[in-house]
């Protein structure tokens, strides 16, 4: 694996980030939203979608990562700073991937994809809606502790350390 992450991996990594953004400023700002998107309803439907989007984009990047690998950007490092990084990136991914399935699993009415198709509810118990929704609402701190650990990295290592760890995850200039 060479030291830079691959075009694909890079080009994925930014549109997620981007639509994660996205969704979690929908239901925080939904009264900004609300004009553009017909309604509470309509920014549900947006933030519903890109969230399904989200997870069949996370399970894509992680089938590419089983395929191409990732670059080893901490080599040399002491082994728990490259425990802790490893730790964030698969907390990371693990949220992108059940932050989505909690919100499927806890909805009670039919889930519109886009505008475009009606998905109907899955046939559960209230115990398990309200776990799900309870992991929702819950889980989404942990999200943003670690999304804001990670930028907040990525920017030392290269302002700080002035080091190749953020450039991996940049588009190619040479
Ligand atoms: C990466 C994916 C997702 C992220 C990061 C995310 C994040 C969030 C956040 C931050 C909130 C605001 C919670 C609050 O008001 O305290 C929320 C609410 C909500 N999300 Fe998601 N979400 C995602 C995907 C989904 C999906 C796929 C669905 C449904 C199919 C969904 C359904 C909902 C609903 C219905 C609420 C309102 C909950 C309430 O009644 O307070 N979300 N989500
Ligand atoms: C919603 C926001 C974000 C999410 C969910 C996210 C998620 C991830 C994940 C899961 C990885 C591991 C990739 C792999 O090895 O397969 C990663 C790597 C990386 N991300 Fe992010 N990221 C986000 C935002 C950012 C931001 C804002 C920056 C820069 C300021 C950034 C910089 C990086 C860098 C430099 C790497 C490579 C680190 C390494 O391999 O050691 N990310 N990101």
């Amino acid at each position: 694996m060479s030291q830079r992450y691959t075009p694909a991996q890079i080009t994925l990594h930014w549109f997620s980030a981007l639509l994660i953004l996205l969704i979690i400023a929908l239901p925080y700002g939904s009264s900004l939203f609300e004009p553009l998107l017909g309604g509470g309803a309509g920014v549900f439907t947006l933030h519903k979608s890109l969230g399904i989007l989200v997870l069949a984009l996370t399970l894509l990047r992680l089938m590419l990562r089983a395929r191409s690998g990732a670059p080893d950007l901490l080599a040399g490092e002491p082994p728990l700073t490259r425990f802790a990084a490893k730790a964030g990136h698969g907390l990371l991914y693990l949220l992108l991937i059940l932050m989505p399935l909690s919100g499927i699993l806890f909805g009670k009415r039919p889930l519109n994809l886009f505008w475009l198709v009606e998905i109907p509810p899955l046939a559960l118990s209230d115990a398990v809606r309200e776990a799900a929704k309870l992991f929702h609402v819950t889980a989404q701190y942990l999200l943003f502790v670690l999304i804001l650990g990670h930028a907040g990295m990525a920017l030392w290592h290269h302002h700080v350390r002035r080091d190749n760890v953020l450039r991996a995850m940049l588009p190619a200039r040479d």
